[in-house]
């Protein structure tokens, strides 16, 4: 086996996944707040499109993808961001972001040379730091505070340790937090990137679930040295698809897509069909956003209630609750988890997620109005 992964832990989501089926199997009615995999349905028309997609004959797709999927991204980021990408150099499909983001290190590491470091900050998606570790990389895990609002702050880091970084991830808005970061934030951290010569690589899948103002892309910053994800899962509602793209710097785009036919990861040409439907529509993303807004004001009102302290949710599926003091994530989660609700313990997030739980707004909005009924009750059967 493969020596850097050996210390890894099981893909926490796949132990909740297990708790999961045992309650299923006792007959329990389950209300999953675990994995970030919303049921509402996709849009009819990204659905038509893909099937009407689909050829008699299918060969391999291209790992540059098709044209047109990436003039229609083009087109997208430029009335969304303001910011002009061009089709042919500077954007390519992939499978989802999540394959992106683990084969990224494996294309930009180079572990012969001392700058192998690769900061993200810590409660965080675990796909950051296993893409480093598989890559042969240093993972620098930086753990972020809630009196910082969660924002990743590189200003604390030494010098020496950003002189052997290669590669910083910052993903805002940010699962598991929600937390959401200001332009000017980004300007910041992009600015010492530079003066380092370090890539910095913005995850941005979740800055169409927004409840308000909309978030910023880090390539309204700049783009020498800046690579941002994007994916439909969250915004249309594909987590089935496996549609993103990756977009930026061009010399690091062509580099990366050189790289990328190794890895067998090129999106399926009717997913790219469907995909360029649902870059080309905000209608279905409107929509989709009032859903989350009213499940999010279902919990707003519900943690307040119960007294526990959250950052109120700009953006994002994701409430991150804070429990009271000596209370552990894991501890709460298997006592809800009694009663049907599944929640994730902060700590499946990495360091920094101890005391915390997070919920992602996935049932129905007529479910999360019975789930906290049911919640309400688990709660004041719990010994705080
Ligand atoms: C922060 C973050 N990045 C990336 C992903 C991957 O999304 P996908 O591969 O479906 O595009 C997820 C999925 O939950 C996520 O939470």
């Amino acid at each position: 086996m493969n020596k850097r992964i050996r210390e890894l832990k099981a893909y926490p989501m796949d132990r909740l996944n297990r708790a999961k089926e045992e309650l299923r199997r006792k007959g329990v009615k389950i209300y999953d707040f675990g994995t970030g995999d919303p049921k509402e349905p996709t849009d009819e028309r990204i659905r038509r499109a893909l099937c009407e997609a689909v050829p008699e004959v299918s060969q391999y797709p291209t790992v540059k993808g098709r044209r047109d999927l990436r003039e229609a991204v083009s087109n997208w980021f430029k009335n969304r961001f303001g910011v002009e990408i061009d089709p042919e150099r500077e954007v390519i499909p992939t499978a989802g972001s999540k394959e992106a983001i683990f084969h990224f290190p494996l294309v930009f590491l180079d572990t012969d040379s001392e700058k192998k470091r690769v900061i993200f900050g810590t409660p965080a998606y675990p796909v950051y730091e296993r893409g480093t570790l598989f890559a042969g990389g240093i993972p620098h895990p930086v753990e972020l505070k809630y009196k910082d609002r969660f924002l990743l702050r590189l200003d604390r880091i030494p010098k020496s340790i950003l002189e052997e970084t290669a590669i910083v991830w910052i993903n805002y808005p940010h699962n598991p937090t929600g937390a959401v970061a200001p332009i000017s934030y980004l300007e910041e951290i992009y600015g010492i990137c530079r003066e380092n010569n370090i890539i910095l690589c913005s995850d941005e899948c979740y800055t169409e679930i927004y409840f308000k103002e909309p978030p910023p892309s880090l390539l309204q910053v700049g783009k020498e040295g800046a690579v941002v994800f994007h994916s439909l899962s969250k915004r249309s509602g594909m987590t089935g698809y496996r549609s993103g793209f990756v977009a930026g710097d061009e010399k690091i785009v062509q580099e990366f897509l050189k790289y990328r036919s190794s890895f067998g990861v090129a999106s399926q040409d009717f997913v790219q069909q469907a995909a360029k439907v649902a870059w080309s529509d905000e209608e279905h993303v409107r929509k989709r956003r009032e859903i989350f807004k009213k499940k999010a004001e279902i919990f707003d009102k519900f943690f307040r209630e119960i007294g526990l302290e959250f950052l109120p949710v700009k953006a994002t599926f994701y409430f991150w609750v804070k429990l009271p003091e000596g209370v552990s994530g894991e501890d709460y989660a298997l006592h809800l988890l009694n009663y049907g609700i599944v929640i994730s313990p902060g700590e499946f997030f990495g360091k920094g997620g101890e005391g915390f739980f997070r919920i992602a707004l996935v049932p129905t909005v007529e479910e999360c109005r019975e789930a906290v009924e049911v919640w309400i009750k688990a709660h004041k059967e719990f010994k705080l």
